[in-house]
């Protein structure tokens, strides 16, 4: 169920025990569903379920890194997220204890972390990134230490990296993440730390051989960790109202039609009446009906469908984290060399926190310190 989102499986049904776990989490309340969500427990769901939630908690339990004290570092045009991460990447190589004599920060922005890296690390490095806008404006606050380079990750001559070198890549998304893990393969560098993001942005099956995971499955990979509230859960259904009673009503009408799920709209479509979504709707696909549906009509013929629907995507979130941590492993596995996989940031922050850690044979290294 985790390779399709449900409106594309409508109107088939899933096997057991599916339907009746998502059968299950319909009677939740919103604080139920939270809970579950956040910590893949819930009570009063069946002993089966609830054995499953259990095995899906065993199976992305990583080591994750402390709360950090923070480094004194300007903040200058930092957002908390940003300095969050900055500070914890920080404090994470810190206690590797490794020492490179240069670092490469690829797809490095305004080159935050590299300025952080030169003066903890103590290093000179390079802050590389595609676009020329922002490297001209790092050049503001450039550090003597860190040069700003206007350059694509895949074009990157790997032989510029030497032993002894670091390479970072911080929130690189879909294909770029891989592509360094192969430039840190082909080069002499010593250490690799590299946290991905995205991962539908990487429309290849790479570094997959004999399974195929889908752009459904990626984007559930990209977007289940971040812990919800209750507003969080009734705005998602609030979108889904429309978008799943457009979807009723469009293929009872065009039975005959390929399935179109629409998609992407701007917030204000679905905080707009449904009148006004439906028009906007039938103009993107070209359609002129005669008549327009009411949204209380809809409610009444396919309520039923429309809850089920809801649960089952509340079922299908929970493969979210497992996702991530497999496809992580995946690219990770590729490397010679031995790795390991953190939780760096605190999820609450950056939900995007699997960095994957790796030194080359011979490079000493000492013990870090997890929680
Ligand atoms: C999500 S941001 C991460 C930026 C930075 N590492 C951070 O965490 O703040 C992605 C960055 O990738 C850069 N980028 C996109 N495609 C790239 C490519 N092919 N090669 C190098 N950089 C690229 C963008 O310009 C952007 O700065």
């Amino acid at each position: 169920m985790w390779q399709t989102e449900v409106l594309y499986h409508w109107p088939n049904r899933y096997c057991e025990p599916i339907e009746n776990w998502a059968m299950q989490l319909r009677s939740l309340n919103w604080q139920e569903k939270v809970h579950y969500l956040n910590h893949y427990q819930c009570d009063r769901l069946s002993d089966d379920f609830q054995n499953h939630l259990q095995k899906t908690l065993q199976l992305i339990d990583l080591d994750q890194l402390s709360m950090q004290d923070e480094i004194a570092l300007d903040h200058y045009r930092l957002t908390p997220k940003k300095r969050h991460e900055r500070n914890h990447i920080l404090n994470f190589l810190q206690q590797q204890q490794i020492q490179p004599c240069y670092f490469w920060d690829f797809a490095g922005g305004m080159g935050h972390l590299s300025r952080g890296l030169s003066k903890v690390l103590q290093t000179a490095g390079h802050c590389l990134d595609a676009d020329e806008n922002l490297i001209t404006s790092a050049h503001d606050f450039a550090n003597e230490q860190v040069e700003f380079e206007v350059q694509k990750i895949e074009d990157f001559d790997a032989t510029r990296a030497k032993n002894n070198h670091l390479m970072v890549g911080l929130h690189c998304c879909g294909e770029l993440t891989p592509q360094i893990l192969q430039h840190f393969e082909s080069s002499e560098a010593s250490w690799l730390l590299s946290v991905g993001c995205c991962y539908f942005k990487d429309s290849s099956n790479y570094p997959l051989e004999n399974e195929h995971i889908s752009f459904h499955a990626k984007m559930l990979a990209a977007k289940g960790f971040r812990p919800v509230s209750v507003q969080d859960l009734q705005t998602r259904e609030q979108v889904k109202t429309y978008r799943y009673y457009f979807e009723f009503w469009y293929r009872e009408q065009f039975p005959h039609h390929p399935v179109t799920v629409l998609k992407s709209f701007l917030p204000h479509f679905y905080q707009g009446s449904f009148d006004q979504y439906f028009k906007e709707c039938c103009r993107r696909l070209n359609l002129h009906p005669k008549d327009q549906p009411l949204l209380s009509e809809l409610q009444q013929r396919y309520g039923d469908e429309f809850s089920r629907l809801i649960s089952l995507g509340l079922l299908r979130e929970i493969f979210s984290r497992p996702l991530e941590i497999y496809l992580t492993i995946q690219r990770a596995l590729k490397l010679k060399s031995d790795f390991q996989i953190y939780q760096v940031f605190d999820r609450q922050i950056s939900q995007r926190n699997l960095a994957i850690f790796s030194q080359k044979d011979g490079v000493p290294n000492d013990s870090s310190d997890w929680s």
